[in-house]
């Protein structure tokens, strides 16, 4: 593990001389650098910078080589696995004031933008010019471009349009040395050297500070119907989802929250009976009107052939935002009920949904938890929320969260499917990675960061 220098009042000095860079010690506002979106994490950085150009990014990463401390960048602090908190202090880097939308090029349909604005303002300043940037994270009206390009950020519409990642065309980066790197393309194409875009996004904020990013846009969907089918029971929505996919359609949402999670929120949902449901699917498909008419029409009666009690169309607009008001609103409700909460984020195969969610009463008998299942049905990727009462039963809560990711990763799943490593799910890396694959990309990551400078500490140990 590297050694790392304290940050003395020397070289406070050099970073506070840095241009536009900000230096923050105010121990209320290090306190906001201390944490981000997971529950029961915080770490204190020594100190915290916003930068505001990609020089002052460079000065502070050549500056940290030579006085070896550490940096962790940082979007928006919405990350759910702790990938943005200082595990060995030293430096917050934020990005949050990097934030203009640089250019939009209709004609070329891309954007270019600064890591720190907001996903949710470029969504809507693209859509003002008849264009779609798809990618969708719960909290896209409070995360940053820069974070969901860092942890490869999914959301509901990832079913359709595919993740962060598919929308990437080329990047640029401030590396571990201070050197700034133009990685990938602007065009639709490219295939000359090795694809490091791919390799930096979902890094974690290990390779490189991402300063700048070129985005594919997509031509907006002409409209977009909501349709919610309740089931008396998990599985047979779950083999609903699946059925959905296979009859060939394409919807561009297809969610799910389990009786738990109804239990909770479901005094927030204007369905009779929707608190006594087994299961709730959210489905969307958007595109030209009469088509995605007959597409939702024939998608609900896969529903009720598949065992759904009831189905029913969003009929407005303000309806629909409400739903997936609800929809968002689970995870705060689950964190504010439990005292203990731990979030996993697996994936299985398409055709394995249903079994993973019939086996979860099992492991929360055996280890006397409670399991929130939730989310992205469409892609598989189901968010877990496994509870207690009480932290005293922290140790046979982890031995669940263990076998419950073992059981995944035997069906050819994966442990996380959008949020990421981090530190919080570090522990469980080598049941997922070979050693030899473990190995590759510790080398990379020296070749990169031989100094370990850059966010340490985080995915791999
Ligand atoms: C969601 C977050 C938890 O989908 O990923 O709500
Ligand atoms: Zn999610």
């Amino acid at each position: 593990m590297p050694e790392y220098s304290p940050l003395t009042a020397a070289v406070r000095a050099r970073i506070a001389e840095i241009p536009c860079l900000r230096l923050i010690d105010d121990p209320e506002k290090l306190e906001d650098f201390s944490r981000d979106g997971t529950p029961g994490l915080s770490h204190r950085p020594e100190i915290a910078v916003e930068a505001t150009e990609a020089a002052a990014v460079q000065a502070l990463l050549r500056l940290a080589n030579e006085r070896r401390f550490p940096v962790t960048p940082r979007g928006l602090g919405s990350g759910l696995a702790g990938g943005a908190l200082p595990v060995r202090g030293g430096v917050v880097l934020s990005l949050a004031r990097m934030n203009r939308i640089i250019a939009i090029e209709p004609r070329n349909m891309i954007a270019v933008v600064e890591p720190g604005v907001v996903n949710l303002d470029l969504k809507n300043a693209v859509a003002a010019q008849g264009l779609f940037y798809p990618p969708d994270p719960a909290s896209l009206d409070t995360c940053s471009l820069g974070g969901n390009a860092a942890t490869n950020a999914g959301g509901p519409a990832c079913v359709k349009y595919g993740t962060t990642r598919d929308y990437i065309l080329g990047l640029e980066a401030v590396l571990p040395n201070g050197e700034l790197l133009a990685a990938g393309v602007q065009t639709r194409k490219g295939v000359v050297g090795y694809d490091l875009t791919r390799l930096i996004v979902g890094s974690e904020g290990t390779l490189g500070v991402i300063t700048r990013l070129i985005l594919r846009l997509i031509p907006r969907p002409a409209a977009v119907t909501t349709l919610v089918a309740l089931f008396p029971r998990l599985v047979p929505a779950m083999e609903a989802v699946t059925k959905i996919l296979l009859n060939g359609h394409t919807p561009s949402a297809l969610e799910f929250l389990d009786r738990r999670c109804l239990e909770l929120v479901g005094d927030l949902l204007p369905f009779p009976g929707v608190r006594e449901a087994g299961a709730m699917l959210l489905i969307e498909a958007d595109g030209d009107p009469e088509r995605i008419q007959r597409e939702i029409e024939q998608i609900g009666e896969i529903c009720l052939d598949g065992g759904a009690a009831d189905v029913l169309l969003a009929p407005d607009a303000q309806r629909r935002s409400r739903m997936w008001a609800v929809r968002k609103e689970v995870t705060q409700r689950i964190e504010e009920r439990y005292p203990l909460d731990v979030h996993e984020d697996v994936v299985v195969p398409l055709g394995r949904i249903a079994e993973l969610v019939a086996c979860l009463p099992e492991y929360e008998a055996a280890h006397g938890m409670v399991v929130y299942s939730f989310g992205h049905a469409g892609d598989g990727n189901i968010h877990l929320n496994i509870t207690a009462d009480s932290p005293a039963a922290a140790p046979r809560v982890e031995a669940g969260v263990r076998q419950i990711v073992e059981k995944v990763l035997a069906m050819g799943g994966t442990m996380s499917g959008e949020h990421g490593v981090g530190i919080a799910k570090q522990r469980f890396l080598p049941l997922e990675l070979s050693p030899e694959s473990i190995r590759l990309q510790g080398e990379i990551k020296r070749l990169f960061d031989p100094n370990g400078i850059l966010n340490p500490g985080k995915v791999f140990r």
